[in-house]
């Protein structure tokens, strides 16, 4: 195999790999476009901390939990409550496959978040979020991210 060959195989398979993270300045844009910024009084710090603590910025992470329930997306959303996997028994309360909260526009994940935060606990709903975001400053996840 001729190196530059080589070398565009190699650099594809890293894209693939890395296509299921989102940059975080990215996110950001994305959490403002859909107005997050201060929903419900959470600052798109609070977004960016809680999307890095259970995902750690991967759009298609999903985790099985020991209850046999699933975590899915950049904010690891639970299917026994919020969305349907066709795997267990669901609340659905979102009205959405689980699935769709992988997709890479972000567009039905975060109108999930919206109604979970929305809800009573606001972001303490995510425990991850209370444990390693709440009360503790923030602001640096916005470092370097320009929003216009
Ligand atoms: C993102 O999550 C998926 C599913 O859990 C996993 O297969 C993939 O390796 C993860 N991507 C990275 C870059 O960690």
């Amino acid at each position: 195999m001729t190196r530059p060959l080589l070398i565009s195989l190699v650099s594809c398979l890293v894209a693939v790999s890395q296509a299921s993270l989102i940059n975080r300045c990215d996110l950001a844009k994305v959490l403002h476009q859909e107005d997050l910024d201060g929903f419900e009084g959470y600052s798109l710090s609070d977004w960016l901390c809680l999307a890095f603590v259970e995902s750690e910025f991967n759009i298609t992470k999903v985790n099985e939990n020991t209850d046999g329930s699933f975590d899915y997306g950049i904010f690891q959303i639970n299917s026994h409550y919020w969305c349907n996997d066709y795997r267990s028994h669901t609340e659905n309360i979102c009205q959405v496959e689980c699935e769709e909260l992988l997709s890479p526009n972000l567009l039905s994940i975060i109108n999930c978040a919206k109604k979970i935060v929305s809800g009573a606990g606001g972001m303490k709903n995510w425990v991850k979020w209370r444990l390693h975001c709440a009360g503790r400053p923030l602001s640096y996840w916005m470092t370097g991210c320009h929003l216009g």
